[in-house]
């Protein structure tokens, strides 16, 4: 487990050219789909992240500090007040990987969300089956598999399976206060 200073940052326009970079990177093209998003794209959706304090905000989005570096972003998107519930992502760069930092930056954003959001009930994610990384990530912080999709994407050409994974504010609560 690394013990340095670990930060979220609100997104900036600044921080483009280190998204570029980190989707960019092997590491992160194995498990998602990065391609599609131009240079405008990604400004686009940096300025459609919101503050928490946005009450119709649709989607928020912090980069992750390690030791004043730049190492990794997550997300919550799709937001809905009406079914209280909130998609998740998260990606870290390749060479601070599997020293537990993803888990931290990730539970940072649990912590943000669900205080920041009274209305929110439910976190979920979608993951390819394949990645044991990401699984890793939602396992210890609490989430629960809730089922494969089969062959629910194509990804660098082939037809994928994909898990679904989901954490309820009553089982972070009972996780934080336990
Ligand atoms: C998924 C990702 C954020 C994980 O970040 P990370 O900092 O490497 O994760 P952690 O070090 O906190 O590891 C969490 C758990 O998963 C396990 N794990 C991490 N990478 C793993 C791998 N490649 N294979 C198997 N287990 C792995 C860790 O061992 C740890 O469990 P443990 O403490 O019981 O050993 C990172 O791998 C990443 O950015 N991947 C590319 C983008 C991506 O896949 N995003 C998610 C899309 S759904």
């Amino acid at each position: 487990m690394s013990t340095g200073d670990l930060r979220l940052v609100p997104a900036r326009p600044e921080h483009v050219d280190y998204w570029l970079v980190l989707r960019a990177e092997p590491g992160a093209r194995r498990y998602v789909d990065t391609d599609e998003d131009t240079r405008e794209q990604l400004l686009h959706r940096i300025a459609e992240a919101s503050p928490l304090g946005d009450t119709r905000a649709k989607g928020y989005r912090w980069f992750v500090e390690y030791d004043g570096r730049l190492i990794g972003t997550v997300s919550a998107r799709d937001v809905s007040r009406m079914h209280g519930r909130a998609q998740l992502g998260y990606m870290m760069s390749e060479a601070y990987h599997g020293r537990g930092l993803g888990t931290r930056a990730v539970g940072m954003m649990l912590e943000r969300l669900f205080t920041g959001l009274p209305f929110l009930q439910r976190l979920w994610l979608v993951t390819l089956a394949e990645n044991a990384g990401s699984q890793g990530v939602a396992r210890k912080l609490g989430f629960t598999f809730e089922g494969t999709m089969r062959g629910h994407c194509v990804h660098l050409g082939q037809r994928r399976d994909q898990q679904t994974w989901g954490l309820l504010r009553s089982e972070w609560e009972a996780r934080r206060s336990g």
